[in-house]
């Protein structure tokens, strides 16, 4: 016996408590050595068939257990609720807080003192590590990992982002609808989370980027062996953590998500990462603002992948993945000191990285593309903030002054959006109302509206949209997102009406809607809020508690963490 654990309180009882704890976990087979007071460690999966990002996560836990078991721990893998972002209606995002409640209660109600996060797409991972975060025990993460790369017709074809250049061609009429159905078996060939820089690969380069999982775990590909043995190495670690005591508040601190921000602009990661960044730090009581993605604003984008460049994630791996991008930040002291989940400092994770391929990841001195990060945008069409992804934007719009055309909800959009005689020309603005948390709800990945098809005929590929929900991480063009606050909250957006200008400048971080104030007033006189999508259960929980995009869009009773023992026992 080693000094008490958490889990004793559970196993380590000589009464009718403990017999009770024991004794139901022995009918899966185990021996006593199973509960001599060993660390027990959860193995929190989002597997699901649901989630094809996810479906290979059954196997990786067996390496986690492998790992856990050879340094003396007790791994027991236990479900949570998965989210299938390609799935999920009306969207995986309007479940991520409810994910990360399931985590947090399942880890505090077990008899566990440490945990493995086995998550890929998009959601799950930051729901995963909200949920961890808000217990603070012990906590690792093993992501999927990406898919091979996408081929057809003997090209390299990336999720998500070719499914929005592919429809957009056919559209055009310059793709058949057979080779657009056959382009489908070939972008998703393998097991793994969505190749392209994608939310998913944007999430777990930044968790690597944040000390929360082992060196390379974010772009060795799903099915690369090397994967399972990087699974069996963290099941290892995380038992050495719990001895170590070693929690997400000591990791996840205001440098670490600087870290994080750094490289996100680096490898040209997903919008998303800024909802996600903004709810985990609510968690952890970093205080993390919209303001601090600016931070990124002038770090160069190092990696060459889809959306904003040309290669795929398994690319990226073999030309070294993060160890590098983490090596090229450190050496223009662009890296924070911090420390993961090895004990040690962020450096070491750059220390004796090389770079096998410079045309994928790029020497700072020689980017894909300079000042790369993330720009905030505010002005009187967003108080409080919206964001602009510049590496994925077209620079002639990224200044730039038209005229609105204004879609009041998604319904009108779809109805509106292929008519020949829509009002509208390359310099228009496309606004979308109702994609927020509350308006959707669940705030949607729908702010890269498609090109009206009249336009798309004549060849234009990007235009400026304005709207209050998120995009794709695998989606480009000029999309301003994360309007705040939102239309269905009485933001601003609410009061845009077609013919309306705006003014859109990324340089000087505005959007503003050149509307005088007297007839603004007028028009939110006349404004009424959409009726409610949802009158019972989580959703309308949901609706009702949920922050705004520049909070993160957590639920506003969820923010902190609770770390207090369970001392009521069960019977
Ligand atoms: Fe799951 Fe892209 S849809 S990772
Ligand atoms: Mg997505």
């Amino acid at each position: 016996m080693t000094k008490k654990r958490r889990s004793a309180d559970w196993y380590g009882k000589l009464d009718k408590d403990g017999f009770i704890h024991r004794s139901w976990m022995k009918n899966q087979g185990y021996p006593d050595h199973a509960f001599d007071g060993r660390p027990v460690i959860g193995i929190c999966n989002t597997w699901s068939e649901l989630t094809p990002c996810n479906s290979g996560l059954r196997d990786l836990a067996e390496g986690v257990k492998r790992g856990v078991w050879e340094a003396g721990g007790f791994p027991v893998e236990f479900p949570v609720m998965s989210l299938g972002e390609t799935q999920m209606k009306p969207t995986a995002m309007l479940f991520r807080n409810l994910l990360s409640m399931d985590v947090e209660e399942s880890i505090r109600a077990y008899g566990i003192d440490g945990v493995v996060l086995l998550g890929g797409c998009d959601k799950t991972t930051p729901g995963q590590l909200m949920g961890a975060a808000s217990v603070d025990l012990p906590a690792i993460v093993v992501s999927s990992g990406p898919m091979l790369n996408g081929k057809w017709q003997g090209k390299d074809i990336g999720s998500g982002t070719d499914v929005w250049k592919f429809s957009e061609a056919v559209r055009a009429g310059d793709m058949t609808l057979s080779d657009f159905m056959a382009a489908e078996s070939g972008m998703s060939r393998s097991k793994g989370v969505c190749m392209t820089m994608g939310t998913a690969s944007t999430m777990a380069s930044l968790v690597e980027a944040m000390g929360m999982s082992l060196p390379t775990n974010a772009a060795l590909p799903a099915v690369d062996a090397r994967r399972m043995a990087l699974a069996h190495l963290t099941g290892k670690r995380i038992v050495e953590m719990v001895d170590e005591d070693l929690k997400p508040s000591d990791i996840l601190t205001r440098e670490a998500f600087e870290n994080a921000i750094l490289a996100n602009a680096a490898v040209g990661g997903s919008t998303n990462a800024v909802v996600h960044l903004l709810a985990l730090a609510g968690r952890v009581g970093v205080d993390l603002k919209l303001a601090d993605f600016e931070l990124g604003s002038e770090i160069p984008l190092l990696v060459n992948c889809m959306p904003s460049g040309k290669y795929l994630m398994e690319d990226f791996c073999y030309a070294g993945g993060m160890p590098v991008v983490l090596q090229e930040l450190l050496g223009k002291g662009h890296l924070r000191s911090a420390t993961t989940v090895l004990n040690g400092d962020i450096t070491a994770y750059a220390d004796g990285a090389e770079c096998f391929n410079t045309d994928v990841i790029r020497p700072f001195d020689d980017p894909v593309k300079p000042a790369a990060g993330l720009r905030v945008l505010r002005g009187n069409l967003a108080p409080d903030g919206a964001i602009v992804k510049p590496s994925a934007a077209s620079n002639h719009l990224l200044e730039h002054e038209g005229t609105a055309f204004v879609f009041d909800t998604i319904e009108e959009l779809k109805e509106q959006i292929d008519r020949d005689d829509l009002p509208v020309t390359p310099d228009t603005i496309l606004v979308l109302k109702g994609a927020g948390p509350m308006g959707y709800p669940g705030m949607p990945e729908v702010g890269n509206m498609p090109i009206p098809a009249k336009l798309v005929r004549e060849g234009v590929r990007d235009m400026i949209r304005v709207s209050d929900g998120r995009m794709s991480g695998t989606a480009f063009g000029t999309v301003i997102l994360h309007v705040s606050p939102e239309a269905q909250a009485g933001g601003p957006l609410a009061l845009v009406k077609t013919g309306d200008r705006i003014k859109v400048s990324a340089s000087q971080g505005m959007l503003e809607l050149l509307v005088d104030d007297a007839e603004l007033s007028k028009r939110r006189a006349d404004w009424t809020p959409e009726p409610a999508h949802y009158s019972r259960g989580y959703a309308k929980l949901y609706v009702d508690t949920v922050l705004q995009a520049d909070q993160g869009a957590d639920l506003d009773f969820l923010v902190g963490k609770d770390t207090r023992p369970v001392t009521r026992e069960s019977h």
